[in-house]
């Protein structure tokens, strides 16, 4: 990984091998441009996700639609994207400054991190990247003023933010052999090396005890013992607590009601909520935000065995409320209610979950897109906001009674899927809603990440694999929310 260093000189006097410059807006007559009629010739346009390197005057020229903080994530990916086989060590930019400056260069920085990322971990060659130093010069595009001071800041969350984000994905890109319940809760273990974060790991005999019998019922066939996670960050003055709640899925196979196999690929990411709650915590208490927060993770992996729980059983979950099983792959609502129930005994000021939940979803919003369900308008619009500024698409789906009606079940007191094939994205949704306390319902937010968690094409500076989705979005929410 390379340094990124701030330094107070004019971009003209950067002493780098080379220099990357943002075409904005189509806009070829800005100073810093060097090459128009080499540009030209070559054909380059300066539209979104377009870069070149131009050897002979050391610049990187890349398209950058707008000052928006996300075409500036996406015009650093490119940039660093263009230029991965040269041999190049050093590279200089300036500041492109939006209204806000420090959100501006904060976004520039996370495009670097976020764009640079590799997953080789299984690879027997590793490609080496000779890229050591990205020099930012505090001279803007627009002659925006941003103190030495702001820019430090804003270096420093970005690099958290980003960081966070690379850590969700390796997480997740990890086999299910490599991260099973267990090496999850290690994982989550080394966090404690932050201050004033503890973690606490509870196995089966606890869930026993606490009649987590739902969670438990979809560990039954596979050899990995469940594990309950509770990772906790309790800064001195706190002034909220807020608990997020992981679906942690080390495999769903679909267990019984097995998937076929071209839905079972990929399904390592079932743990993306897990992995996003912990890296969220991680980013939080690093940033030393002033809330106690805690990440709860159910983790299990959903097999199929002589001891598999069954369609037609039925289930008693940790509130007393009795679930009849109808498909054995709408499992992550089962281990979610169980953790719910847990994560309000913490009594939360929100409470807000995140999983890899329905299929429904990524078809309702595409692959892009988090699903945001809840009670409350005003937390859901705030999420959304924050969402967008971190460079996340995120979409309301809006529940109603008529859906509720379809998760009744005339065995128990209510079905694990719904009896219709339309809405099963908020069916889910309403399925957890029976978890939640009268008293929390307001409190709560409930994250479909299926379809952005995992790509299997890649997108923006989103590569091939785990994306991280929730990661940046709920840390910008954070943040913003503490500095009201
Ligand atoms: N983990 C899946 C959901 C999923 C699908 C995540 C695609 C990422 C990409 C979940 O456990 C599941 O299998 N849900 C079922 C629910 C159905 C049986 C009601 C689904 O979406 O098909
Ligand atoms: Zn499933
Ligand atoms: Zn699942």
């Amino acid at each position: 990984m390379f340094n990124i260093e701030l330094i107070d000189t004019p971009f003209e006097a950067l002493q780098t091998d080379a220099k990357i410059v943002f075409v904005v807006g189509k806009n070829f007559t800005h100073q810093w441009i060097k090459d128009k009629e080499t540009l030209e010739l070559m054909g380059f346009k300066g539209e979104s996700e377009e870069a070149i390197f131009i050897p002979s005057s050391k610049r990187v020229y890349v398209g950058c639609e707008s000052l928006q903080a996300d075409e500036l994530r996406l015009a650093a990916a490119k940039a660093l994207d263009v230029i991965k086989k040269s041999s190049l060590a050093t590279l200089g930019i300036a500041l492109y400054s939006d209204e806000c400056a420090k959100g501006s260069l904060r976004a520039l920085i996370e495009g670097f991190i976020l764009g640079s990322y590799v997953f080789d971990t299984y690879k027997s060659k590793k490609e080496e990247s000779s890229l050591k130093t990205i020099t930012i010069c505090l001279e803007d595009y627009a002659q925006k003023p941003l103190s030495l001071q702001e820019a430090k800041e804003a270096l420093k969350s970005a690099q958290i933010i980003a960081e966070a984000t690379n850590f969700a994905r390796d997480i997740i890109n990890g086999t299910p052999e490599d991260i099973t319940p267990i090496a999850l809760a290690t994982i989550a273990q080394s966090l404690t090396s932050i201050p004033n974060v503890t973690c606490k790991v509870m196995d089966e005999a606890f869930l026993k005890a606490q009649g987590m019998n739902a969670f438990l019922a979809v560990n039954r066939a596979s050899i990995h013992p469940p594990r309950l996670i509770h990772l906790s960050y309790q800064p001195k003055n706190a002034t909220k607590r807020w608990v997020y709640v992981g679906k942690g899925l080390t495999y769903d196979s679909g267990g019984l009601s097995l998937k076929p196999s071209e839905h079972m690929v990929t399904m390592k990411a079932d743990k993306s909520g897990a992995a996003a709650v912990m890296s969220i915590l991680k980013g939080a208490a690093q940033l030393e935000l002033p809330y106690e927060i805690h990440a709860i993770i159910g983790a299990t992996e959903n097999m199929i065995g002589g001891n598999a729980y069954k369609p037609d059983d039925v289930l008693v979950a940790k509130n007393g409320k009795t679930i009849e099983v109808r498909n054995t792959d709408a499992e992550g609502r089962l281990v979610l209610a169980d953790c719910l129930c847990y994560a309000q005994s913490l009594k939360p000021d929100v409470l807000i979950d995140m999983a890899t939940l329905t299929g429904a979803c990524v078809v309702a919003l595409g692959e892009y897109t988090t699903g945001v369900m809840g009670h409350s308008s005003e937390l859901q619009h705030t999420f959304l906001h924050a969402s967008l500024k971190s460079g996340e698409l995120s979409a309301i789906l809006p529940f109603n009674k008529y859906l509720k009606k379809l998760i009744k079940s005339s065995v128990a007191d209510i079905s694990n899927i719904s009896s219709s094939r339309y809405g099963g994205a908020i069916t889910a949704g309403l399925f957890l809603d029976h978890f939640i306390e009268e008293e929390n319902k307001s409190k709560w937010l409930h994250l479909d990440i299926a379809g952005p968690a995992y790509l299997e094409k890649s997108w923006g500076y989103n590569p091939y694999g785990a994306s991280g989705a929730g990661v940046r979005a709920n840390l910008y929410w954070m943040m913003k929310e503490s500095s009201k």
